[in-house]
């Protein structure tokens, strides 16, 4: 009898085992071909500025943008992860020096990468949130780039992208925006500019920017990955409905929250956020408040 009892259990978790390795292999092939699609969009070009105004616009988005989190602060790369589970994620050298971008990567490369989220041979970008880079008016887009395309060289050569089975497994599933190619609406055309005046207009383009991590509706949910802290509400049913403008800022600018919680910068960039005018974090506030 035991012996019977043992050997059905043996052969249901070879079963159950079998089934696990199938579906992970599945999950796998299947990310590996949408990784390696090429896509196809009409080129698109932009007129690229070169006055200083338009300079300290593009250096202040790199900045309020978070490149440098994912790029490094010299733009010139980095291993955003490396681990077994994740796997190695890759932020590539964004300068023309050595193992950076080739000399031929033009205005047009640029916006196929941030509106559209494709390398100049059309393979998807993998894990640039380009989802979001793809909603910035045309007039940012362009210093944005203009900045970007002057910055000094830095040769470093990094390695490939390397996906771990969490990472296989989370972006299947749709948990993790592995391939902003496939979110982005491409015939959405640019907006000529933003809504530069204080206010929630101004706030609702600024708050882009956080609907990666504190979703959409930006009610925030489940850690972005395991082993990271759930993401908080931050419209007017979360704390920041109860804080004035001044805590809602200082939280923004010091990481440290009215309710005495410190930010760790690793779980939410308020190095970043820190770098917001008072004007632009003083709209963010109007906007979120405007959220029920
Ligand atoms: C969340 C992290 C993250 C942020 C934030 C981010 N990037 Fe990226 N970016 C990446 C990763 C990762 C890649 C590499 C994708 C690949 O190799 O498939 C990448 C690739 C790129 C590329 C394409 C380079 C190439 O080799 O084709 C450009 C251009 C780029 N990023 C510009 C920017 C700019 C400008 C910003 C700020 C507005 C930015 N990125 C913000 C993660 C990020
Ligand atoms: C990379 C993901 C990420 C981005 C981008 C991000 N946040 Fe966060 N944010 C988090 C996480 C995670 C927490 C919770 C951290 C914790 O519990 O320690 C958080 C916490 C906060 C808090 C504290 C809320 C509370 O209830 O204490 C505020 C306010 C906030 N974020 C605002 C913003 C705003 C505004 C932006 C956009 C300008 C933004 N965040 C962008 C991930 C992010």
């Amino acid at each position: 009898m035991i012996r019977k009892i043992l050997k059905w259990t043996g052969i249901t978790l070879s079963v159950a085992m079998l089934a696990a390795v199938c579906t992970y292999t599945y999950m796998s092939v299947s990310m590996r071909s949408r990784m390696n699609k090429t896509y196809v969009f009409d080129q698109e070009s932009i007129a690229i500025p070169a006055d200083s105004a338009a300079m300290a616009r593009g250096k202040h988005l790199v900045a309020i943008k978070g490149c440098q989190d994912c790029h490094g602060s010299d733009l010139a790369g980095k291993v955003m992860n490396d681990d077994g589970a994740i796997g190695r994620l890759v932020a590539g050298n964004l300068t023309f020096g050595k193992g950076g971008l080739p000399a031929d990567y033009n205005a047009s490369d640029w916006l196929a990468a941030l509106r559209h989220g494709i390398h100049q041979d059309g393979k998807p970008l993998i894990f640039m949130p380009s989802h979001e880079t793809t909603l910035l008016s045309q007039q940012d887009m362009a210093a944005l780039i203009a900045y970007c395309r002057q910055i000094p060289k830095v040769d470093r050569v990094l390695p490939a992208n390397d996906l771990g089975p969490v990472a296989v497994i989370m972006s299947y599933l749709g948990k993790m925006p592995l391939l902003s190619v496939e979110k982005i609406d491409h015939n959405k055309s640019m907006i000529a500019r933003a809504d530069s005046t204080e206010g929630a207009a101004q706030g609702q383009y600024l708050a882009i920017s956080c609907s990666g991590c504190h979703r959409e509706n930006f009610k925030g949910g489940e850690p972005l990955a395991p082993g990271f802290p759930p993401v908080p509400d931050i419209t007017r049913s979360g704390h920041v409905g109860k804080w004035t403008k001044a805590q809602f800022i200082t939280t923004l600018t010091s990481g440290q929250t009215p309710e005495g919680h410190v930010l760790k910068n690793e779980d939410m960039p308020w190095k970043m956020t820190a770098q917001y005018t008072r004007s632009e974090l003083s709209s963010l506030y109007d906007y979120l408040q405007s959220i029920q």
